[in-house]
């Protein structure tokens, strides 16, 4: 009886204990002082999120458009994290472009001796990102990029093979341009040849392994215990297989080295002062972990648009017609710099549907906002709702619908420039937007040329995403009806 009087107390005292943990955590924007969503007892601002019954850019969105115009920013809480939630695009602005030197870090958890593929550009912080980036920041200039276009090129002839001279028959688009993305991945980040990329494809899907949302959410929070309990974020056959590949490939390259320049791993390894090989393994990795994903779903809700849109997708159609038959055929990088409408179809595409929802910075320095009272403490964690910004109808007229035309020129350049940020931007913008962007107009070509996109019985409208990624993805595979036009 007393053992069981004792074990009641104790529980009691472990409830007391956890629920006055969360009282202090959701505590925090009031004792700062800073305007606040009231947060949910354990979710914070998220509920919903976390159980898959509302994406979280959609969260964010509900947040901006409540307080926009209230204050430079509002502290927000997922689950018991509390965030700055940036509204003034005058603040993204200072924190993506002028003052990002005081937001250089992004706080995710990384474990370089336990997992040292996780010792990519995405992950890391600190001194160990500042000496990655500025390799590179050479890797990824403009005249290396545009030596891989052959390859793009080359890989991009397999859709068109794929496809053939079909008549009217309903594909799965995602699978489709998925296998166009995998093996540009596997032959430009990993060096394998034009051999089938099956195996590599299935590690792609299988790299999270056994993926649990609450380790992931600990890790964050107490980065030094989880190396310390050496947490993995990825299936270890997958991690072994994608080490063993660009190993191999770099190994295999050095001994043919006089080849032309057609991979990442190539340009990290031909550096004047190279990474060791398993740190460039860790970066082609990282590639796959931070490109693969927005790649696919790009280039998919692209065609769904235009598939929904014929006379957008005839105009494009014509664009990359003319533009080549101007070229002799050939997909050139003049070519590409002249697909003035089709790059515009691609941003409104990335707009509207933002791959990555809000960008991540955590404050290494104390930030004070010019002319204001507000301070952004040092280590303050800041997401900048890219999503929502790109849906915010005092920039963009009518946000909910489909149309390239808000990315002509004159349009472009009358908003600011934290308006549009599919790729973020300064320090710790993508490094590879401008390969990023080749590859989904390599790819859009190759789709578009010769074959016309109409939705199917199949098809989900309006657009269903799903809600258990951070990224924006389809809920389900996307099916059109494609045939081929002479
Ligand atoms: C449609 C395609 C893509 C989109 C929309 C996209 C978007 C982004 C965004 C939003 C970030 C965070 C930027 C920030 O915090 O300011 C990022 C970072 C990054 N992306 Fe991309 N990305 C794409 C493709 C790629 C590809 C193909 C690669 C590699 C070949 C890549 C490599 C990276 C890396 C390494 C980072 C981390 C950079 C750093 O922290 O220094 N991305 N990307």
């Amino acid at each position: 009886m007393e053992l069981l009087h004792r074990a009641l107390l104790s529980a009691l005292g472990a409830l007391s204990i956890f629920y006055a943990l969360v009282k202090i955590s959701l505590g925090y924007w009031k004792r700062r002082g800073i305007l606040h969503e009231k947060p949910k007892f354990l979710w914070g601002n998220i509920k919903g999120v976390v159980g898959g019954k509302r994406h979280v850019q959609d969260a964010l969105r509900d947040v901006y458009a409540g307080y926009k115009g209230r204050a430079p920013f509002v502290g927000f809480y997922a689950c018991l994290k509390p965030f700055i939630l940036a509204l003034d695009l005058k603040l993204v602005h200072q924190i993506v472009f002028t003052d990002a030197g005081h937001f250089t870090s992004r706080g995710l958890y990384s474990n370089p001796s336990g997992e040292p593929l996780s010792a990519n550009l995405l992950q890391l912080d600190g001194h160990k990102w500042r000496s990655l980036h500025a390799k590179s920041a050479e890797v990824f200039i403009p005249a290396n990029m545009k030596k891989l276009i052959p390859r793009l090129v080359q890989i991009s002839s397999r859709i068109q093979t794929n496809l053939g001279k079909t008549s009217l028959q309903t594909r799965n688009i995602s699978e489709l341009v998925a296998a166009f993305n995998v093996d540009v991945m596997a032959s430009t980040a990993f060096g394998l040849g034009g051999q089938d990329h099956q195996e590599f494809a299935k590690w792609t899907r299988n790299n999270w392994g056994d993926f649990k949302l609450w380790q992931a959410y600990l890790a964050l929070e107490f980065p030094l215990v989880a190396r310390l309990l050496q947490y993995k974020s990825y299936a270890e056959p997958a991690m072994a297989y994608f080490q063993k590949v660009a190993l191999s490939q770099m190994q295999e390259q050095r001994r043919r080295d006089r080849q032309p320049l057609q991979t990442l791993l190539q340009l990290y390894s031909n550096a004047d002062q190279p990474l060791d090989d398993v740190q460039i393994a860790a970066q082609a990795f990282g590639f796959l972990l931070a490109g693969l994903g927005p790649l696919n779903a790009t280039l998919s809700f692209c065609l769904y648009e235009l598939a929904r849109q014929p006379e957008l997708q005839d105009r494009t159609r014509l664009e990359i017609r003319k533009t080549l038959e101007q070229q002799g055929g050939q997909v050139t990088p003049e070519c590409l710099r002249e697909l003035k409408f089709s790059k515009q179809v691609l941003n409104e595409t990335l707009r509207l549907h933002t791959p990555h929802p809000f960008l991540l910075r955590r404050a290494t320095k104390e930030f004070e906002l010019p002319e204001s009272v507000f301070v952004i403490a040092k280590g303050n964690s800041v997401l900048i709702p890219t999503a929502a910004i790109h849906r915010d109808p005092e920039l963009y007229e009518d946000p909910d619908r489909f149309d390239p035309g808000r990315f002509e020129e004159e349009a472009r350049r009358s908003r600011p420039p934290a308006a549009f940020l599919p790729f973020g931007d300064g320090l710790r913008g993508c490094i590879a937007a401008r390969f990023a962007e080749q590859q989904l107009l390599v790819g859009l070509v190759a789709l578009l040329k010769d074959h016309r996109y109409s939705p199917c019985a199949e098809t989900t409208i309006p657009i269903e995403y799903d809600n258990r990624r951070l990224l924006l993805m389809p809920k389900s595979d996307i099916k059109l009806n494609v045939e081929g036009v002479d």
